[in-house]
């Protein structure tokens, strides 16, 4: 037989103070707890234990679906259940097609549910079932049941558990909240471990930062990146970064520098030929666009490309598939393209030098890498970063020293810190990194220096004194040259004919 609940108002009179205090530690108890599954087994324990169960099964109901699910089951010793086929799923589908709690006193004899093999093999004696209802649907179910050797389970143990039911339904709401938002959380860590995860590439600057949550997005994607930045700002480093942040990190990574290299060369090692397609091409050769299909191909200062090859280039963005010199089939690859220049594109568009329709192509998702100017306060992270690269050791950099890097523009941005750094580290013996180590090449005009040994020594020469303030001892340090040596070649400067 099973009984119908009584109203809430009289549910309440009927408790007892003795089950009032038990309500108030249950309540602490749902209130302490942070997950849910510590809730689910919290919740069976105090239900055990109070209405004196032999075992006790929570159950989610996805109600759509009408799915089952069972996230607890505990028994009276406080163990966890594994084997669930023990529990009658048939009394739990009469709780959720009634929506109300039930209790059955005397099992075996009830009708419609002694049948139910696990409650004859089980020696089942009472049953009581509790829907826990969540905005006005059944989200769970909370079942206990009592054995043959034990008392069976009265009214008032059912007005118990509807009673407790409700508060395990607002906890439930708590931590679900509570629980969505840790994972979040967590997801959000994980993302900024990531971005610290970038191999190799250093720097606290706001300038940087945004560039890694640029490029930790852009990596979750297929969409191709245009690096844009002045030589030696990182573009080949960001290029990597993208492929070693996506999906296809597994699969190969592969670079072309596009830059002064013949056209015909340059288009048989994109596209790769076939055999016969001309003098020397002895075999069929794959491309690197479709050796790198399925992963990243990175193409290097992409503004150097013919215009003949920037339009093969726009057919390989556009159908995806290329064709092998000499060769009429085409060849569908999934390649990830990333291209890099140090020039200004929309220049060369205007000046006919580069296609309009690629550079479009091209620049879906371009990526400034900013100049070391820009975010000078990296330099001290990087100065370490590279002399511990290059010293193999962590040394002193003296203050003058520090002041002298962080003081310099760096036209060759990091790779000419970085050179700075490698070459310090063969003229430093000490622990100490000081201002003579550091030998900074000018790189305005040497590029296209034409002039004698001589010139370059006087040019040189007078340039390290003017940074020096005239100072001759200094600047005869720093040149690895007597202070006579400097006096001498400042004679032979002031009157060249002597
Ligand atoms: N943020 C960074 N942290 C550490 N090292 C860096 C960083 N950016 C660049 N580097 C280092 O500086 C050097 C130059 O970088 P990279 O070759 O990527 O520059 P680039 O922009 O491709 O230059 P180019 O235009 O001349 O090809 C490399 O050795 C690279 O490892
Ligand atoms: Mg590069």
């Amino acid at each position: 037989m099973d009984t119908k609940i009584p109203d809430t108002l009289n549910t309440v009179r009927s408790l007892e103070k003795e089950q009032f205090e038990v309500l108030y530690s249950i309540s602490k108890a749902l209130n302490a707890a942070v997950y849910k599954k510590n809730l689910f087994e919290e919740t069976l324990d105090i239900i055990i234990r109070v209405i004196d169960a032999e075992r006790a099964l929570f159950v989610m109901y996805d109600e759509p679906n009408t799915k089952f699910s069972i996230v607890a089951a505990r028994n009276v010793k406080q163990e966890t259940i594994d084997d669930l086929s023990t529990f009658s799923s048939g009394i739990l589908q009469k709780v959720i097609a009634e929506k109300r709690p039930i209790i059955y006193h005397d099992v075996q004899s009830a009708p419609g549910i002694s049948q139910f093999q696990s409650v004859l093999i089980h020696q089942i004696k009472s049953v009581l079932g509790v829907p826990v209802f969540r905005q006005g649907k059944i989200a769970g179910l909370i079942l206990a049941d009592s054995q043959m050797n034990r008392k069976a389970f009265n009214e008032e143990n059912l007005y118990f558990l509807d009673f407790f039911s409700n508060l395990v339904s607002l906890a439930l709401d708590r931590i679900s909240q509570i629980e969505e938002l840790i994972d979040e959380n967590t997801i959000l860590k994980n993302q900024l471990q990531t971005v610290q995860k970038i191999p190799g590439l250093i720097g606290q600057s706001p300038a940087i930062k945004q560039l890694v949550q640029m490029i930790e997005r852009v990596a979750r994607t297929d969409t191709t990146v245009l690096l844009l930045g002045e030589s030696g700002t990182g573009k080949d480093l960001a290029a990597r970064a993208i492929h070693e942040l996506s999906e296809r990190r597994q699969k190969p990574y592969l670079a072309q520098f596009c830059g002064s290299i013949p056209d015909s060369l340059l288009e048989s090692e994109l596209f790769g030929y076939k055999k016969g397609a001309f003098t020397g091409a002895v075999a069929d050769k794959k491309g690197l666009f479709e050796v790198a299909s399925s992963g990243t191909f990175f193409l290097d200062e992409i503004a150097d490309i013919s215009i003949a090859l920037q339009a093969k280039l726009l057919r390989v963005l556009q159908n995806k598939e290329i064709i092998r010199l000499g060769d009429t089939q085409s060849i569908k690859i999934d390649t990830r393209i990333i291209t890099a220049t140090n020039k200004d594109l929309k220049i060369l568009t205007k000046e006919g030098k580069f296609r309009e329709d690629l550079f479009y192509r091209l620049n879906v998702f371009p990526i400034y890498l900013p100049p070391l100017r820009e975010r000078t306060g990296d330099i001290p992270l990087l100065a370490e970063h590279f002399i511990l690269r290059y010293f193999g050791k962590n040394i002193t950099v003296h203050p003058e020293t520090m002041k002298r890097l962080n003081g310099y523009q760096w036209p060759g941005n990091i790779r000419q810190l970085e050179n700075v750094i490698q070459r310090a580290a063969i003229l430093c013996d000490g622990d100490i990194l000081l201002p003579e180590h550091i030998i900074i090449e000018e790189a305005d005009g040497m590029g296209s220096f034409a002039g004698t040994l001589e010139d370059f020594e006087r040019m040189i020469l007078m340039r390290r004194l003017k940074e020096f303030n005239g100072n001759r001892t200094q600047t005869a340090k720093s040149l690895g040259v007597s202070v006579r040596w400097i006096q001498l070649k400042l004679k032979e400067i002031d009157s060249p004919d002597d």
